[in-house]
């Protein structure tokens, strides 16, 4: 394989698409679309996502001080797109796109309905990395579509039909 020097930006690739949701503490909702997203303990389970201080969502995420990871399917793509290039600035994007929502069951953020998986989690660290800061999440609760979950609570992701 011939190798010369690439771009050094967002150069870990393929990257997880999700939709983080959020409330902020005057109770208004939001979702945005997340590529800054994975893994980082397994025992505590934790997740991290990264986002941009100009975000809407971002000061909504750092005042509750959780959020909602939620994984998304290829049927929900016209939704992921939308929520990640439209700002709760300017309107209130989730209620043009009728996005689906039911409240979290432990943290102070919603759930999306449509998404197969939904991660709730509470902010225990952030990091400033350069252009976005990273929020560690504890996963308080992991709710999975009956459909995809085993008796002992394994999520089958195979059975996702990931963006
Ligand atoms: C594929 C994709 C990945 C994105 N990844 C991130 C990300 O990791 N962090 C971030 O802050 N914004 C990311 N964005 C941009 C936000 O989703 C977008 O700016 C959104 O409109 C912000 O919404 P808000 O201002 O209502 O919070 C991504 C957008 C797309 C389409």
């Amino acid at each position: 394989m011939d190798k010369v020097k690439a771009n050094m930006k967002s150069c870990l690739n393929p990257v997880p698409k999700v939709l983080v949701s959020c409330r902020g503490l005057n109770g208004e909702e939001n979702a945005l679309a997340v590529g800054y997203c994975g893994n980082c303990s397994y025992d505590p389970p934790m997740v991290m996502v990264g986002i941009v201080p100009s975000r809407y969502s971002y000061h909504m995420i750092k005042e509750s001080g959780c959020f909602v990871v939620n994984l998304v399917d290829s049927k929900y793509q016209e939704t992921f797109i939308y929520l990640g290039s439209h700002s709760k600035k300017n309107e209130d994007k989730l209620a043009i796109m009728k996005v689906k929502l039911e409240a979290g069951k432990v943290v102070n953020a919603p759930i999306l309905s449509d998404c197969p998986v939904n991660i709730e989690c509470t902010v225990v660290d952030s990091i400033i990395t350069g252009s976005h800061e990273m929020f560690i999440g504890k996963i308080e609760y992991v709710h999975g579509d009956s459909k995809l979950v085993s008796k002992d609570g394994m999520i089958d992701f195979s059975r996702i039909n990931f963006l």
